[in-house]
């Protein structure tokens, strides 16, 4: 048999790939950096190198595992045939274990019309985007952000980036947005938060609220389209030593009218595989985000509803769950902020936020400038190199100004590869300086 391959454009000829075949769209996306960074990584540890791979925002089977009895159900499921489409809004089973966990865990009580399912949090994502903006509308995000750049180039959305600051947990002030929102359709902001690991506080999210809720009186007078607050809150269960998470909606009930949230097992329950996530919004709009599904055919596997919405109809065993899931996490990450910590209080040019939430940790390094560290870059690969220590740069999350910045994420180390790795960075920190 002859393979096919003879028929396919090569390297060579890249105006056939190009120009002659590929959509505007198609042509200008661009890959996520952080895979980019990730996959080199990974390269490097198949090839045998010692490295503490703390750049991709997912967790290792040997590291973490999802719940028994959400595994438990899901396999029964599939025993049972449980195999063919489920509604394209998802199972009314998941829709009503999602209504009764908001009431119960979050103090949100919303019709069950507000919940569309679907395979995870980026398909809800990028139906939110599609279903609120025309192409040139405004979306206001922070800097750093995840992957708002690309849902904004996939609708063709007009993106304003608000820089933040370490002081305020890298989330932005109402300040900070307030000249931006009079133009804006979608505001984006996201907590416990990728990369930084932070949690926006009570008093940070009412500020933005009453703005959001100003703004949207005065074109509810004048007729304008919306402001819309798209709440990405994926990491919602992973708060750590007592910091609790707030939703705009908890802060002002009538941001309901307002607010989109987004949400997945992927990250609180270790679970990135399995693809089950949704949006709670007002029900007009979550029609609009079930027909987009319908079309793309983006809806969790029926199984993995099945399971989800046993799983969640236990509280008392997602608490369990959560309750170790957790310390496992947090233990991972106090480790690596109590070495920067004291790091710092000797001197070396190093910064740390503690843990508040999700599986991140914003640690600065700051050599950039110093001789030998031209770049950025050159700091990321001398960590790598040195003291096989794999970081994300901000800059790789949107963020130009907070230089030096970068992302630990602890999802696929272990508690003993962090230890082995904390004197490797020490020895090449103290080297950089000397
Ligand atoms: C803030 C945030 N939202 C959404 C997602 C995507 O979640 P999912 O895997 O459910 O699509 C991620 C994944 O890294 C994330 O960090």
């Amino acid at each position: 048999m002859s393979s096919l391959n003879q028929y396919f454009p090569t390297a060579e000829d890249p105006a056939m790939v190009t120009e002659r075949s590929l959509s505007e769209l198609a042509k200008t996306m661009t890959s996520s950096r952080i895979l980019v960074i990730a996959y080199a990584v990974r390269e490097r540890i198949a090839a045998g190198a010692d490295v503490a791979n703390f750049t991709v925002g997912d967790f290792s089977p040997q590291q973490f595992n999802i719940p028994s009895g959400l595994k438990a159900a899901i396999t029964a499921a599939v025993d049972r045939n449980e195999t063919y489409y489920p509604p394209a809004h998802g199972t009314p089973e998941l829709r009503s274990a999602l209504q009764r966990h908001y009431r119960d865990e979050l103090g949100l009580d919303y019709p069950e019309d507000a919940f569309c399912v679907a395979s995870g949090a980026r398909p809800v994502l990028y139906a939110a985007y599609r279903c609120l903006l025309d192409p040139g509308e405004v979306v206001v995000t922070p800097a750093p952000s995840w992957n708002n750049n690309n849902f904004c180039h996939l609708v063709g959305a007009k993106h304003v980036v608000v820089p933040t600051q370490a002081e305020d947990g890298f989330m932005p002030t109402a300040e900070s947005l307030a000249p931006h929102l009079r133009d804006a359709r979608l505001l984006v902001l996201c907590s416990p938060m990728n990369p930084a690991g932070t949690m926006i506080t009570e008093a940070q999210m009412r500020d933005i609220c009453d703005l959001v809720l100003a703004e949207n009186k005065r074109r509810n007078e004048t007729g304008e389209r919306l402001l819309y607050l798209m709440y990405d809150q994926v990491y919602r269960m992973l708060a750590f030593d007592g910091r609790e998470h707030v939703t705009p909606v908890s802060v002002a009930p009538e941001m309901a009218a307002y607010t989109l949230f987004t949400d997945a097992i992927s990250k609180c329950f270790g679970a990135t595989g399995l693809r089950v996530g949704w949006i709670a919004a007002p029900p007009f709009i979550a029609a609009r985000v079930k027909a987009l599904m319908t079309h793309m055919g983006a809806w969790a596997p029926r199984p993995e509803q099945i399971g989800t919405a046993e799983f969640l109809s236990q509280p008392e065993a997602v608490h369990a769950f959560l309750t170790e899931f957790r310390a496992g996490i947090r233990a991972r990450l106090k480790l690596l902020s109590d070495a920067f910590s004291s790091w710092k209080a000797e001197g070396l040019p190093v910064d740390v936020i503690p843990p508040q939430g999700a599986i991140y940790l914003s640690v600065r390094i700051d050599l950039e400038g110093q001789p030998g560290f031209p770049d950025e870059d050159s700091v990321r690969s001398y960590l790598l190199n040195e003291a096989g220590c794999a970081v994300v740069p901000f800059s790789a999350f949107g963020d130009s100004t907070n230089r030096g910045w970068f992302r630990f994420s602890v999802g696929a180390v272990s508690v003993e590869d962090i230890e082995a790795c904390i004197p490797r960075i020490k020895a090449a920190l103290q080297s950089a300086v000397s």
